[in-house]
């Protein structure tokens, strides 16, 4: 019924300022207050433009209705697309673009309702009814007031999209609804909680609503601002650490380090490729380069994956040398290098020929036992010479930490790998002949026990994947020729002398000494000392007198020593007198190794009462040991000296209880161990002794002291005895015997036992001695003793006078009645 009204243009205009043209807007809505610039495109909206410019109100003002659209994208809106409720705006400036639209610059003023949609063709005609505005003033509005502009302060401080300025004059605004419009234009809203908020009509429920938004907001840029802060924060941490190292590596360029690091990894790339390793160390190199190279060459890292590396590289996982396979031929090598020693020699022999036949010998680990100086680390050195491997010794002297073999977790500051494992980079070749010299000399303590490592090394079975705590990798072992040598079997672990084959080697008589002097030492230390192409005629009898009067030992390594002495005295003399023919005999060498350090022959000059020569066994080899016993007036103490061992204590107060026993049959006072002390004691009391061997001479020195009948001085013994006068067997026959030998000692007592041991002594020897087994202590007395009648002697029955001090026997002669 309003149809025609738009046809009287002018009238209309003046009389309702209800009736407008609609502008739609995409996107965007217009508030009261705001003053908003608009490209306008669509012809529909042009033609609302220039209806609303050509019919301004009365108050000269080209008014049109600003509502927005229900969506954007419409391009040809109909009523029901576009939000009925909208802002009244005034058009301040029209302004035609070349490309044929429109930039307005338009203000909004009231708010306003769509009543109806009038009929139009060229745009939309609304009919509107203005919102009024209560300006209603209440206690409760002004606090309200207050709230949102403190809220808008914060909000501002935070948000970067709002100018400071706004803030001035936002904070001018007192009335509520203007206060409301002019801060909502600044919020970034969504399109329909604007349009929510242009459709609340009071002001304090928009004031309320847009307290409640910007509470809001602010939460979203509180937090949005902290992830930005940490953001930055670490931004600039990479930033500096990346500009850091920048940095470094021009400065590492500058000094050329950087290059040389790549350099560096190009040889480990190099080598890498042709060195031939086990898979698993290449894959390890490959990995550790891998770290390497992300590494700064200066870093502690680096040097420890470089120096690990290295160590890889470096060992010889499979370089090998050829074996020399030919027997007649290392049998030349080791006669060359050695005298005697048949028997280990033939072992090495057999030991090579088995190896020649099978190729890959897993056998018994060959351990050399002896006293010092008789040649077992020379003549593993000599095997290895003979089959053409290279040599390598490690001295196990002193290890006792399970590392020291095995090598330190890479963990470890300063870690590297075990002796073993260096020791086989020293022999550059995966079949060396490796000495492990002095298997008894290790210990073992809280850090582990060295032994259990080397187990595993000297197992065949296992020793083909020997794990070094350092290498972390599994290195094959059974190719080498593992040699163990040692000074006693004592202290090796037993599960370690189950895997060897232990070939002794006891010691040398006088005349190996003789010869290997003669043919070895002799010429060695002539050309050591320079004296190659002098005329030195070393006699034997000069040889013996160093062997007699110089030294006193199993083996040759003193009789060396001081073979190269006279030497050195030679050839001061050579230099000197310009002589060029000497002839060492043994008037010079006492000139020239002076005052005789040794007395060769019997310990004791005169058979004597309780002095009895007994045999013991060291770590040196056989040795004489003389044991004394006297008897004194006193209570029947036993007092026992010289550093006996427990053992050795034991034996003593055996020995005694058996001559208490028998003291009848000895023609000894049954009383004496009431009326008379008797004092045990072993000379050279500094050195302690232990042993249970030395049970028979002290039996004899007890039964000679106390019945006055002296002990012949060229017998010796050894022997344990036992409460019943039992003789039991002893170790180290051999070695004893060539001591007896040694001191010129004539008949030798031995336990009956021990006859199975006598083959091992050299024939010479058992030549020029008497060896006599015995069974009982009875017959130990009849040699050892200066008998008149010794059949008379042990049936002899207790003498009726009881005198503390025994029977009164013959006295002692010097003459010596026949032995049988
Ligand atoms: N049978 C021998 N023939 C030639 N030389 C020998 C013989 N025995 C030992 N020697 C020489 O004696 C010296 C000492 O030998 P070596 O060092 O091998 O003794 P060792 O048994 O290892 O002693 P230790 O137990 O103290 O280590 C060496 O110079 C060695 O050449
Ligand atoms: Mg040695």
């Amino acid at each position: 019924m309003l149809m025609f009204f738009g046809r009287d243009e002018k009238k209309d205009t003046q009389k309702r300022a209800e009736t407008v043209p609609l502008l739609p807007l995409r996107d965007i809505i217009v508030f009261p207050h705001m003053v908003v610039p608009l490209f306008v495109g669509r012809e529909r909206s042009i033609a609302a433009l220039n209806y609303a410019m050509a019919h301004k109100g009365a108050d000269d003002k080209a008014t049109i209705l600003l509502a927005a659209q229900k969506k954007a994208k419409t391009n040809d809106p109909t009523p029901e697309d576009i939000f009925h409720f909208g802002t009244l705006g005034n058009l301040i400036q029209l302004l035609p673009l070349p490309d044929g639209t429109v930039k307005v610059l338009v203000e909004g003023m009231r708010r306003a309702k769509v009543k109806e949609f009038l009929p139009h063709d060229s745009f939309f005609m609304v009919q509107v009814e203005e919102v009024a505005e209560s300006s209603e003033k209440s206690v409760e509005m002004e606090a309200l007031v207050r709230s949102v502009h403190s809220v808008f302060e914060a909000f501002v401080k935070l948000n970067k999209r709002i100018p400071p300025e706004m803030l001035m004059q936002v904070s001018a605004i007192e009335e509520p609804a203007r206060l409301a419009d002019t801060i909502v234009a600044h919020l970034s809203l969504k399109l329909n909680d604007k349009q929510a908020l242009l459709e609340t009509e009071s002001p304090v429920k928009r004031l309320e609503k847009l307290y409640e938004l910007m509470q809001g907001e602010i939460e979203i840029l509180q937090v949005e601002k902290k992830i930005r802060t940490r953001v930055k924060k670490q931004m600039e941490k990479t930033q500096k650490e990346y500009y850091l190292n920048e940095q470094m590596q021009a400065i590492q360029k500058e000094l050329g380090e950087r290059d040389e690091f790549k350099n560096e990894i190009q040889e480990i790339e190099e080598k890498l490729k042709t060195k031939r390793m086990s898979k698993e160390a290449t894959l390890k190199v490959k990995k550790e380069l891998k770290k390497l190279r992300m590494m700064s060459p200066m870093s502690a890292e680096a040097t420890v994956v470089r120096n690990y590396i290295d160590w890889i590289l470096s060992l010889p996982w499979y370089d090998e040398t050829k074996d020399r396979l030919d027997v007649t031929e290392a049998e030349r090598v080791l006669n060359e290098d050695h005298y005697g020693l048949k028997k280990a020699k033939e072992r090495i022999l057999e030991y090579l020929a088995v190896q020649a036949l099978v190729q890959k010998l897993k056998g018994p680990i060959l351990c050399f036992v002896g006293p010092p100086g008789v040649g077992k680390t020379s003549l593993a050195r000599s095997i290895a010479r003979a089959t053409g491997r290279k040599f390598v010794r490690l001295s196990l002297g002193g290890v006792r930490d399970e590392a020291e073999i095995r090598g330190h977790r890479r963990t470890y500051i300063g870690a590297m790998p075990g002796k073993l494992i260096q020791s086989l980079k020293k022999a550059a070749s995966n079949n060396p002949v490796f000495l492990l010299d002095e298997v008894d000399k290790m210990s073992t303590d809280f850090r582990g026990d060295p032994s259990s490592a080397l187990l595993e090394v000297l197992d065949p079975e296992q020793n083909h994947s020997f794990n070094d705590h350092y290498l972390d990798l599994d290195y094959d072992l059974s190719k080498v020729m593992f040699i163990c040598t040692a000074n006693t079997m004592h202290n090796i672990p037993s599960p370690l002398q189950d895997r060897m084959e232990i070939i002794r080697i006891a010691g040398y008589t006088e005349l190996e000494k003789l010869s290997i002097a003669r043919r070895y030492l002799v010429p060695k230390q002539k050309d050591a000392n320079g004296l190659g192409d002098v005329n030195v005629d070393f006699t034997d009898s000069a040889v013996r007198t160093v062997i007699h009067r110089y030294t006193r030992e199993s083996g040759v390594r003193s009789l060396e020593r001081e073979i190269a002495s006279v030497f050195r005295k030679v050839a001061r003399d050579v230099l000197k007198n310009g002589k060029r023919d000497i002839r060492v005999d043994q008037k010079l060498v006492r000139k020239y190794l002076g005052v005789q350090r040794y007395r060769f022959g019997m310990p004791e000059r005169e058979d004597q009462v309780g002095i009895v020569t007994g045999l013991a066994w060291t770590e040196m080899g056989g040795e004489l040991l003389t044991t004394e016993a006297t008897v004194m007036p006193g209570k029947g103490k036993l007092i026992i000296t010289g550093k006996l061992g427990e053992v050795m204590q034991e034996s003593a107060q055996a020995a005694l209880s058996y001559v208490r026993a028998r003291a009848e049959r000895f023609g000894i006072d049954k009383k004496f161990s009431e009326t008379c002390d008797i004092h045990v004691h072993l000379p050279e009391g500094a050195i302690p002794k232990d042993g249970p061997s030395a049970g028979v001479t002290m039996a004899t020195a007890l039964v000679s002291a106390l019945t006055k009948i002296p002990v012949r001085r060229d017998v010796a013994m050894t022997g344990e005895i036992t409460l019943r006068g039992r003789v039991l067997p002893i170790g180290g026959l051999k070695e004893k015997a060539l001591a007896a030998h040694r001191a010129g000692i004539k008949t030798v007592l031995i336990p009956k036992e021990n006859r199975k041991d006598l083959r091992e002594i050299p024939k010479k020897i058992r030549a020029a001695i008497r060896i006599v087994p015995v069974e009982f202590v009875d017959e130990v007395l009849r040699e050892a003793l200066v008998l008149e009648n010794p059949d008379e002697f042990l049936k002899k029955p207790a003498p009726a006078e009881p005198k503390a001090e025994g029977v009164a026997l013959p006295q002692q002669s010097a003459t010596q009645p026949a032995a049988q």
